[in-house]
């Protein structure tokens, strides 16, 4: 019976920013190897990365077309690929590994078009083979502790959501000329390599998930207001949303907003109650009953649900944060599969793991969001 799984990785070189977290999370349980990789386009820097985790020479590609082809036919080949590049890669890079047998985990957003998505999922059940999109945020304890409670009646009907993800990194692209966009070196704000969107694609898609994680929600139509500020790409959104039970939303997404960092902070509404997170302090989660003093859940302790008690890591008043998250999504995946492996039969309930699904949702928003700003933020159907 096998108790490790062997991994390799396209993107996530060294010097990447959330490949290296993928790494920390996987490794917490120390279920995986990572075994191969495609790290960079760039050869030095793949090179670099490849001997920095003493990868095999013969398992270190200079492409993810070569490395998908070349795994997929070795006896030994990787059980899952961790796709952490720039979302242009997603759908190609996807498509190839499971067309050559091998289970993927991809970044969000899942692809650039709908149909790509649904092409991917085709594929993956049509092949038997698990498919992860990586809304990290769903990992967090306390997201899934306001899961578990909005589940059991908590906070009673949901009746409004107030969510946001506000950053300030890019306030000085503000009002730039396309020939001074020297701060635009990020791919993040490039369409060939971004996608139709910057700011809804890299953190709203977030908010929408989170969203719909913790509520089990799903968007019925969006009216959005984006802003460019003459840059090829959104940096800014508010967008107005509807749900499948009536209720409605407000999400605001910015990356121009002064005094905040990664301020991810979901408020949800019902009628007997409200839940708040707030992502810059994951380890609490504010439940306010009506006609009740608001209480302060803490994670780690024994009132908690039996859900966020499994995935406690370490106890309570020892803050877990985003390396926790990623590690939980690792947690179940990485189950999953070593049972998959084994020939034994995987119970989904226990694959709380966000997936291809959840991608393809996040897409439909995405363009839900554009087509509605085109429209004068007109009421469009996600
Ligand atoms: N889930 C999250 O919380 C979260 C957070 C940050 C980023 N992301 C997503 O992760 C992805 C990567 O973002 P990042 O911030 O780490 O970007 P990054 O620019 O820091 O790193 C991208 C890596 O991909 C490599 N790369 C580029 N093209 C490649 C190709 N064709 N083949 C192989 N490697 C290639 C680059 O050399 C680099 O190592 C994006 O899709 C982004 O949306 C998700």
């Amino acid at each position: 019976m096998r108790k490790t799984l062997y991994y390799g990785m396209v993107g996530a070189s060294l010097s990447s920013f959330i490949g290296v977290v993928h790494r920390i999370g996987i490794s917490f349980d120390g279920r995986a190897k990572m075994v191969a990789g495609c790290f960079s386009t760039n050869a030095k820097k793949n090179q670099e990365t490849a001997d920095f985790y003493e990868v095999d020479q013969n398992r270190v590609y200079a492409s993810y077309e070569e490395m998908a082809e070349k795994e997929g036919k070795r006896e030994d080949k990787i059980d899952f690929v961790v796709i952490s590049a720039p979302n242009n890669v997603h759908y190609k890079t996807a498509k190839a590994f499971l067309e050559n047998g091998i289970h993927v985990l991809c970044e969000k957003p899942l692809c650039f078009e709908v149909e790509e998505g649904e092409e991917l999922k085709k594929l993956a059940e049509e092949k038997g083979l698990f498919f992860c999109v990586n809304y990290s945020y769903s990992g967090n304890n306390m997201v899934k502790e306001a899961r578990e409670l909005i589940r059991a009646g908590k906070i009673g009907r949901i009746i409004n959501v107030n969510a946001e993800y506000l950053q300030e990194y890019l306030v000085d692209d503000v009002g730039d000329t396309e020939d001074k966009m020297v701060k635009l070196s990020s791919w993040r704000k490039d369409p060939k390599v971004a996608g139709i969107s910057n700011c809804v694609g890299d953190i709203g898609t977030h908010i929408e998930n989170t969203v719909a994680y913790m509520t089990g929600l799903k968007l019925k139509r969006v009216a959005a207001k984006l802003d460019y500020f003459g840059q090829p790409l959104d940096l800014n959104a508010n967008i107005l949303v509807e749900f499948d039970n009536g209720a409605h939303g407000v999400y605001c997404s910015s990356q121009v907003c002064v005094g905040h960092m990664n301020g991810l902070v979901v408020r949800i509404f019902g009628t007997e109650g409200a839940i708040e997170w707030v992502q810059e302090n994951p380890n609490i989660l504010s439940v306010t009953l009506k006609g009740q003093p608001t209480q302060i859940y803490n994670r780690g302790m024994g009132y908690e649900t039996a859900r966020s008690q499994a995935v406690n890591r370490l106890p309570s008043g020892h803050p877990e944060g985003l390396y926790v998250a990623f590690a939980n999504i690792y947690r179940d995946w990485i189950e999953a599969l070593l049972k998959v492996v084994n020939g034994e039969p995987v119970d989904p309930a226990e694959c709380d793991f966000p997936k291809i699904d959840a991608g393809i949702e996040g897409v439909r928003f995405v363009h839900a969001c554009v087509e509605s700003n085109a429209k004068d933020a007109a009421w469009v159907e996600v």
